[in-house]
């Protein structure tokens, strides 16, 4: 018995170390769910919570919250069309609005939010809200998990991209010198609050970006899922239940594997060739969204994982004619190419030399670590540039 006592004695001291009283089960929102992994870790708890009212949800949870001063970061869009339906039921708060736009997630805008709060006297047990897309989240994450060495933050990401990917699995991060989230940490907001409210004003073309990530989730992992998704037209797709049905895939995949070592590399497919596309044209007039240069990366490393990892032509054929149906095809000038190669080898997936690719065996199922060269990379993007 004394044993029993004394490690329910050690259960509820570190319950309340770890302030686990901001944990509990959202009986009023019936599809949540909660995450006990990280307690032994000391990283923070993450909730995710698909709202259905996120202006009740969000107060609600603020209220059984214990801190000092609450903040809000957004950008100049989802100032204008987001911030309106939360703003009437939050508790006192201050805001800081940066100019929207992946060309601001970088060291300037994040002096500038290190400024607001210290300017706002924020101490360690300020919450921050981030309010936004994936470029609010990431930066307004790692913001908030780098001042003072960390002040704990709840994400609301408003695209569909944030909704199903950036949002889950405590990537944080901005861009530097050209490199995408080239600086960075890991760590867990203590929520996300999920709502395809705000969907309702989002731009199309932002929408469609995210869907990509939806499409990956179902190449991945589940292919039924991407069966599902071929039956319907991007736009007319239900969004809610996609959202709920990638968030689980990314959750579990993340779950798994939470600092990168083996599984969640998978998460990668279509990212090593499609973020060298979006470093590339970044500063451009040509610059793609993350969703189209990823589009663009799983079509090439679709052809990769046919040379190299068993998806059969037949499977290629499927992916491309999804792909194009819905990004078309962007048109890459060659004299381009030599440079995007150079950028798929900085990618954070590499050791040293060797190029990295998460590839599909069959759609449905991805393997990882597997090694590719310059000359591959590049007879993928020939193949890319010839459909
Ligand atoms: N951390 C991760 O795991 C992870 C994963 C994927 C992507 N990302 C990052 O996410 C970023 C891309 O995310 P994103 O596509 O959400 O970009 P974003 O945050 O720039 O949002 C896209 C645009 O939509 C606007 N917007 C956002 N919500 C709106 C709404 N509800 N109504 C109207 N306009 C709205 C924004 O102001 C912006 O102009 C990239 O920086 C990428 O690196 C991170
Ligand atoms: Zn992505």
């Amino acid at each position: 018995m004394a044993i029993i006592d004394f490690i329910l004695f050690l259960i509820i001291a570190n319950l309340k170390l770890f302030n686990i009283t901001t944990l509990r089960f959202y009986n009023f929102y019936p599809r949540a769910f909660c995450n006990f992994e990280s307690i032994n870790n000391k990283e923070k708890l993450e909730s995710i919570i698909f709202s259905n009212t996120i202006s009740d949800d969000l107060a609600g949870f603020l209220n059984r919250q214990d801190y000092s001063q609450l903040g809000l970061i957004m950008d100049s869009n989802t100032q204008e069309h987001c911030y309106p339906l939360i703003k009437s039921k939050l508790p006192a708060h201050q805001t800081f609005a940066f100019t929207a736009g992946e060309i601001n997630k970088n060291l300037d805008t994040c002096t500038q939010i290190w400024q607001w709060m210290t300017e706002c006297g924020f101490d360690r047990k300020a919450l921050i809200i981030n309010l936004g897309g994936g470029v609010t989240g990431d930066m307004g994450g790692f913001c908030a998990s780098t001042y003072k060495r960390g002040v704990r933050f709840i994400n609301i990401p408003t695209t569909l991209l944030s909704q199903v990917d950036a949002s889950v699995g405590g990537k944080l991060g901005i861009d530097f010198n050209g490199f995408k989230n080239h600086i960075g940490v890991f760590a867990e907001p203590i929520a996300v609050l999920i709502s395809d409210e705000f969907l309702k004003t989002l731009p199309e073309v932002e929408l469609r970006s995210g869907y990509a990530e939806v499409i990956k989730h179902g190449l991945i992992q589940n292919a039924d899922y991407f069966s599902c998704l071929k039956t319907q037209d991007w736009e007319s797709q239900d969004w809610k239940t996609l959202i709920e049905k990638s968030v689980s895939i990314k959750k579990s995949v993340v779950e798994k594997d939470p600092k990168e070592s083996g599984l969640r590399k998978i998460l990668n497919f279509g990212h090593t060739i499609g973020h060298a596309f979006e470093s590339f044209y970044l500063d451009s007039d040509n610059h793609l969204l993350h969703g189209e240069a990823i589009a663009i990366g799983m079509i090439s490393e679709a052809f990769l994982s046919n040379k190299k990892s068993g998806l059969t032509l037949d499977e290629l054929k499927q992916i491309t004619n999804l792909l194009l149906g819905v990004y078309g095809k962007i048109e890459i000038p060659t004299a381009d190419v030599d440079a995007i190669v150079a950028l798929c080898s900085q990618d954070k997936k590499n050791d040293s030399e060797r190029i990295n690719f998460s590839l599909l065996r069959k759609i449905g199922q991805c393997e990882y670590d597997i090694t590719g060269s310059t000359l591959e990379i590049k007879e993928a993007i020939a193949f890319y540039q010839s459909l």
